[in-house]
């Protein structure tokens, strides 16, 4: 099915945050530090004062209130300082001041015009430098994104290492990563009664709601936030940033709505980014592929946002397995966060590339050897996967593609001045949901609400909320109204609370809505029998089915129904059940890569990409692929050109705009075959279908990297492979 918001979306009538202008409302512009480590000693604001239209310039000398700071996940995940806090600068790019002015123009003129003396230090900005004294984190009990960390017990990783036939060690550096969705973060703020409404893209407006509350002090039900369209967050905008805050505090110190826009140089400083991380993998295993020991060592700016750890356990059975993480602390830049397939996507990097050079060392077949090695339960508690095809993906995938073309050796292909390779890698995704609670309401109108504090960040929820209604109602899609990005609407307040995160909002939210359907039914048949002016009134055998109610001989619709008894709608609320947690859950792919690189230039093509997914069942395969083919380009980006350049000896990024910091663009694109196999995974939920939104992502970049090496028998560790590094 076509996604219902898109008319919306390419007319410009979808109404994003910053479209939102109300009456009387002041611009806000975000002044950012020019040193990295110091301090603000003066700030000359006469020129800005008195420059027209300006209201207000918030300074750390005089900073609108805030009662709280960040808690619960976005204290590990986000920025929990409050903006403006103090006079202390920690990174290149950090909010130092607020301009309010009539007009936006006004207040970027203005804040132009301030001055900032910074007593500066130099910074300690260099992940580079910082990983030799990389120091091992404190525990963080329960932490969401993965296994806590600590030694396993009994096992002496080394002895196993040593005691194994083919023993292999390779370490993969990944740089820093940002969002970059094309919405930046922007909020427009009003306060009634001592209650705000904030417009906000958000993947999760209760969460938001949540943490502004605390931030400002004041109750979460008296913070409402919309968001029904968000141009994209990957885990940015999983949480609250200074922009929203600040908008929200001003607008309350000015009596006025005030609008707030991060510029898009901003957004790679003030808003998260993926941090850099280096991950070195250990290898022992017999001379038939089965492995023994697998050692995997993350080294990572702080703990939660890129645990590259998270991948390890889901991949590959070994008998003797040592995860551990550690953190450089400390570093003058911007604060990190969670970025689509956190730890999945640099941890699968390091682990399909490393089994790659395994299969080499070996002279085996790549993805034989990872069938050698197939995970059937989960290494630690041995449970057992619900649904897992990763088999089947490898075997269709080999298909498709035409793995057996592959030139064993590498450089053993080529096409004029072009080396042409292959190159695979597993996709592994943990898969979950949370109890959520939807509404289901039917109307007089004959179309019917399901509602639920979710978020569509572009991920197809709008589409899928409306199919899936129609499914539980027996109703054509076009008469189900989805309501979603509104914190006012329904759910349970556990992890739900967080919407479109962790590739679980499909997961989560359709088997509620089957629950909600079943409830609102029962509802609407106690109506039909009783309410007054009902046909149906005393019948004692309703019953309903695609729309209509029958009962006492008689039928109705329901939209006729609740236009008889004047009622403006019947509906109830329906919780989903816990998940059954017998079993593990995981969705699975297997990337396929073709690339073509350039003799003389050293520049890498990519040609072919082949990508079969098991992820359940699939609700709307259109805009399921989009999420894939968006997730492998996503992927792919890392591999091909993405990375955030810090300086040195400034600690400022210094390709903080969307014309240095590179991002594919469809020429350097293919026509990606997606195929799904559809098992529906009905352990997990009775909808069957696990998460796809950060698959895709996974593993990509090293099915590239192994693509160029069987090409040009060039080993990349370090992303991304650009040309320089293949002369
Ligand atoms: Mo995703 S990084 O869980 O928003």
């Amino acid at each position: 099915m076509d996604r219902i918001d898109a008319r919306a979306k390419v007319t410009g009538a979808a109404r994003y945050s910053a479209d939102h202008k109300l009456p009387g409302m002041v611009h806000g512009h975000l002044v950012t530090s020019t040193i990295a480590r110091g301090r603000v000693v003066s700030m000359d604001l006469d020129a800005a004062r008195a420059a027209g239209g300006v209201v207000e310039i918030y300074t750390p000398d005089h900073r609108p209130a805030f009662q709280g700071a960040l808690t619960g996940l976005a204290a590990v995940f986000a920025e929990t300082r409050p903006p403006l806090a103090d006079r202390e600068v920690h990174y290149h790019g950090q909010i130092v001041a607020l301009v309010l002015a009539e007009t936006v123009e006004q207040a970027r003129d203005a804040a132009a015009l301030i001055r900032v003396t910074y007593e500066a230090q130099p910074p300690n900005s260099s992940f580079e430098d910082a990983k030799e004294h990389a120091v091992s984190p404190p525990s963080v009990p329960g932490l969401p994104l993965g296994v806590p960390i600590k030694e396993p017990e009994n096992v002496d990783i080394k002895a196993a290492l040593a005691a194994s036939e083919v023993t292999i060690e390779r370490t993969y550096e990944i740089p820093p990563r940002h969002h970059s969705m094309m919405e930046p973060h922007a909020a427009v703020a009003v306060w009634q009664d001592g209650r705000l409404t904030i417009y906000s893209g958000t993947q999760g407006p209760a969460a938001h709601a949540m943490e502004l509350s605390g931030v400002l002090g004041v109750e979460q039900a008296d913070v409402h936030v919309i968001s029904p369209y968000v141009g994209g967050g990957f885990g940015g905008k999983a949480f609250t940033w200074a922009p929203a805050m600040l908008a929200a505090a001003a607008a309350r110190e000015l009596g006025r709505p005030v609008k707030v826009v991060t510029g898009r140089e901003q957004l790679f400083t003030v808003t998260g980014h993926r941090a850099a991380s280096s991950q070195t993998f250990a290898l022992g295993a017999r001379r038939d592929g089965r492995l023994n020991a697998i050692e995997h060592a993350t080294i990572s700016q702080s703990l939660g946002e890129d645990p590259g750890y998270r991948t390890t356990p889901k991949y590959y059975a070994a008998p003797n397995v040592h995860i551990s993480m550690k953190i450089t602390p400390g570093l003058d830049l911007p604060t990190a966060t969670i970025m689509r397939a956190p730890g999945d996507e640099s941890g699968s990097f390091a682990l399909e590339c490393v089994m790659d050079e395994l299969a080499e060392e070996l002279g085996m077949d790549p993805i034989e050897l990872r069938m050698r090695n197939y995970l059937e339960s989960t290494l630690k508690g041995k449970l057992p996967y619900s649904s897992k095809h990763l088999d089947e993906c490898y075997r269709v995938g080999a298909e498709r593609f035409g793995w057996s073309r592959r030139g064993e050796r590498p450089g053993a292909v080529t096409d004029g001045e072009w080396q042409v390779g292959m190159g695979m890698a597993t996709a592994v995704l943990d898969a979950g949901r949370a109890p959520t609670t939807v509404r289901v309401a039917f109307r007089p109108n004959g179309t019917a609400t399901v509602g639920n504090a979710t978020s569509d960040a572009g991920t197809g929820m709008w589409t899928v909320m409306a199919m899936t209604g129609a499914r539980a109602l027996g109703l054509p899609a076009d008469r189900i109204r989805p309501a979603l990005g509104d914190s006012a609407l329904p759910f349970a307040g556990s992890s739900d609370i967080y919407g479109a995160v962790g590739s679980a909002a499909t997961a989560t939210v359709t088997p509620a809505i089957l629950t909600a359907a079943r409830e609102a039914i029962a509802k609407l048949a106690e109506h039909a029998a009783t309410a007054e002016g009902s046909p149906l009134r005393g019948a004692d055998d309703v019953r309903y089915a695609e729309g209509r109610l029958t009962g006492g001989g008689k039928a109705v619709t329901f939209g006729e129904l609740l236009t008889l008894t004047g009622t403006a709608e019947v509906g109830a609320q329906g919780t989903s059940a816990d998940l059954d947690t017998t079993h593990a859950y995981a969705s699975y792919a297997a990337h396929f890569c073709e690339v073509r690189v350039n003799r003389w230039t050293g520049e890498p093509l990519l040609s072919r990409f082949t990508t079969v997914v098991d992820a359940g069942a699939i609700l709307n395969a259109k805009t399921a692929r989009g999420q894939i083919t968006g997730g492998v380009l996503f992927g792919l980006a890392a591999a091909m050109c993405e990375e955030g350049r810090v300086e040195g000896a400034t600690g400022r990024i210094s390709n903080a705009n969307l014309a240095d910091y590179l991002l594919p663009v469809n020429a350097d694109t293919v026509e990606f075959d997606v195929h799904f196999l559809d098992h529906p995974d009905t352990r997990l939920s009775p909808t069957g279908a696990r998460g796809i939104g950060e698959l895709g992502t996974v593993g990509a970049a090293a099915a590239f990297a192994n693509a160029v090496h069987n090409a040009t028998g060039r080993r990349v560790r370090t992303l991304p492979i650009t040309p320089d590094k293949l002369l």
